[in-house]
């Protein structure tokens, strides 16, 4: 007899045979024009939470959009990992706009805002905790304490917004086109993005220390 635990894998390798078979239905070529290469024109730097997926709720297709993903969608200036991801997205695929999306109720949000021990995270969440800090006095001013977590996961994504464009990954492509970064807020309770509009494309809005001579 099979155990749970395999069962509820073996759920997910059941569902991938049932999706090949249906896009295959739709488009018979569909892998195969896949398989061709990529083209994406968006970047997304979303939350690792599993109630965000990219491509579901922007209801678009495998090839659209290339993904970062982590834990509260930070754009930390020092992540390999990120700046491997930005650099080849903007320089090799080409794509035209970068999205950093929070969520509301995200639980990095949420345990920045504590002083409890979570683990190896908080040290992560620190980059949080640094925005709450620059905000203080407007997020003390919000009683409620959701209403709070939520102004802060907008900040947050401001702030991200603008750690973009103080990279020199970033400020180097502005030499040679236009880019678009956007920030957004989803929402879990209502599968909708807010767009908080804080596109930059250039460097006026960030501060000089920040910007490169290139
Ligand atoms: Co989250």
């Amino acid at each position: 007899m099979e155990n749970p635990m395999e069962l509820s894998y073996k759920r997910l390798l059941d569902g991938n045979k049932a999706y090949s078979m249906s896009k295959k239905i739709d488009d018979p070529e569909y892998f195969k024009k896949l398989s061709l290469g990529q083209r994406p024109d968006y970047l997304w730097i979303g939350c690792s939470d599993s109630r965000v997926p990219a491509n579901e709720v922007t209801n678009t297709e495998s090839g659209e959009i290339f993904v970062h993903r982590n834990i509260a969608n930070l754009v930390v200036h020092t992540d390999m990992n990120l700046l491997s991801v930005l650099e080849y997205a903007l320089v090799h695929l080409g794509v035209k706009h970068v999205i950093v999306c929070g969520h509301y109720g995200c639980g990095g949000v949420r345990a920045a805002m504590s002083n409890n021990l979570h683990g190896f995270v908080d040290n992560w969440l620190r980059n949080i905790k640094d925005v709450y800090h620059k905000y203080e006095k407007v997020l003390n001013a919000i009683e409620d304490s959701d209403k709070r977590a939520d102004r802060l996961t907008e900040l947050n994504v401001i702030e991200q917004v603008r750690n973009l464009a103080k990279t020199t990954i970033v400020q180097q492509e502005w030499k040679k086109r236009e880019v678009h970064l956007h920030g957004w807020v989803y929402g879990i309770n209502s599968g909708l993005v807010t767009d908080l509009s804080v596109i930059h494309d250039g460097t006026e809005d960030i501060d000089k220390i920040y910007r490169y001579v290139i």
